[in-house]
């Protein structure tokens, strides 16, 4: 094996954050002169980058740990390395637990992948680099992207809230904003190579303060020619600043939708949670977006069964969501995170509560989905062509200012020939689903 080029396949769990980090690792990789594998099984090195921000997320990465362990019975010379925030928080653990495991490799740290040579035994990198890292180093790394038309950009790492029920701060440290030169020159390489569309990512990108701040940053993106598009998440209700919430009716390129992570409709777990808003100061900015951007597009976070919460707090979330009316949401039961605040408060909610509260707030927001989606039935809407739809190839897929999925029919044989990705077209909705929608071109 040695003496060839050795091959490398990525595992990704979690959050656009996570996959935007493996996009990473598979570039620094790809400069020290691996190659990537189309499986695990055909691989020298597999890199397991995963996520802890649930307990499920977890588990899944642990049972397919297991299963590689057979795999490196029949292949010794295969190196395991976890990366992200499991490696960051189990640690050491981790290694005893699982000591088939190469390295661990803590999501301030992939850089350290840097030390590692496709040519020799790969044995030069240190086995643990979950250091807290205030060093900008691990955020310069290239990335090898996936498909056009859209390019994630992080502009910061880590999160100083605190929010008691969640293990981001734990695992990925403080806050760190990226200079905005080199999120300028990254976004300018980007258009250059014919990327459309960028989303700054971030895990608070409101409070991105660099030179810039987080609306200079937008600012300075929207003047990049040939960049259509820009899109962020995540933010915070908190630091949702006035300035930008103007910003979301003025920046040209700036896209009509915003992530706005509630949590909670009920004054009392919001403060248990230290999220530093009230409902009534929420809803105010909802208000100040909907008039300063008419027709946006807006989705949240939801915890069911957060410590502490009764029938009375559930309600207020099941009200908040029907007075706001999202477009989407991402609802989780309440996961207990070892280290987290919460996960010590007392009244801690029983599993089956958990359950039920969950689903009621799912069906909730399902009817409201679909009647959003309907009502854009009849509308024109611009729509950026991704490419050939997965279901159906012959159809194209695309999204919506709004982030919506509209599928389409071109009416021509091999529609990939005709509209390239990224290019922009403005359909007529005719029918819409509760995932996507279906668009035709207008008739002339
Ligand atoms: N349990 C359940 N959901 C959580 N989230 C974060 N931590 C937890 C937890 N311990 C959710 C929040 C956050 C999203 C990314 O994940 O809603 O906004
Ligand atoms: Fe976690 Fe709160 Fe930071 Fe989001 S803002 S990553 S929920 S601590």
């Amino acid at each position: 094996m040695d003496g060839k080029k050795k091959k490398f396949y990525i595992h990704t769990f979690g959050c656009q954050m996570n996959f935007h980090d493996s996009e990473k690792i598979s570039g620094v990789l790809s400069e020290s002169g691996f190659s990537e594998a189309s499986d695990g099984e055909d691989a020298d090195l597999i890199i397991f980058n995963t996520c802890s921000i649930r307990e499920k997320a977890e588990q899944k990465f642990l049972s397919e740990l297991g299963r590689i362990r057979n795999l490196k019975r029949h292949k010794p010379g295969l190196k395991i390395a976890v990366a992200g925030c499991v490696a960051q928080q189990m640690g050491g653990k981790l290694l005893k637990k699982a000591p088939y495991v190469d390295y661990l490799i803590g999501p301030q740290n992939l850089h350290a992948l840097k030390g590692i040579s496709p040519l020799k035994p790969i044995k030069d990198m240190p086995a643990l680099s979950i250091a807290e890292n205030p060093e900008l180093a691990f955020m310069e790394l290239p990335a090898a992207r996936g498909k056009k038309p859209g390019a994630w950009v992080s502009i910061m790492y880590g999160c100083d809230n605190f929010c008691t029920y969640c293990i981001v701060p734990h695992t990925r440290g403080r806050e760190v904003c990226r200079p905005w030169e080199s999120i300028r020159q990254e976004v300018e390489g980007l258009a250059a190579e014919g990327f459309k569309e960028v989303t700054f990512l971030g895990q608070n990108v409101n409070s991105y303060s660099s030179g810039l701040d987080f609306r200079g940053l937008l600012a300075m993106a929207d003047r990049i020619d040939g960049i259509k598009r820009i899109r962020f998440v995540t933010s915070h209700p908190r630091d949702l600043s006035v300035a930008l919430i103007q910003a979301m009716g003025s920046i040209g390129k700036l896209c009509e939708h915003i992530h706005l992570p509630l949590q909670s409709g009920s004054d009392t777990i919001l403060a248990r949670m230290n999220r530093r808003y009230s409902f009534g100061d929420y809803r105010e900015k909802i208000e100040r977006l909907r008039r300063q951007a008419p027709g946006i597009a807006i989705t949240t976070d939801i915890i069911a069964g957060f410590p502490g919460e009764t029938d009375s707090d559930h309600e207020a979330t099941m009200a908040a969501l029907k007075e706001i009316e999202y477009d989407g949401i991402f609802a989780f039961k309440y996961s207990p995170r070892p280290g987290t605040a919460a996960s010590i408060f007392g009244g801690q909610v029983p599993d089956s509560v958990r359950s039920r509260r969950l689903n009621e707030i799912l069906a909730l927001q399902d009817e409201i989905t679909a009647r959003k989606n309907m009502s854009l039935v009849g509308s024109v809407q611009e729509v950026m062509v991704e490419g050939p739809s997965e279901k159906n190839t012959g159809k194209l897929t695309g999204r919506t200012r709004t982030n919506k999925i509209v599928n389409f029919d071109t009416g021509k044989k091999d529609p990939g020939k005709n509209i390239s990705p990224g290019t922009i077209v403005n359909l007529k909705i005719i029918r819409a689903g509760r995932h996507s929608l279906e668009g035709k071109v207008p008739e002339e």
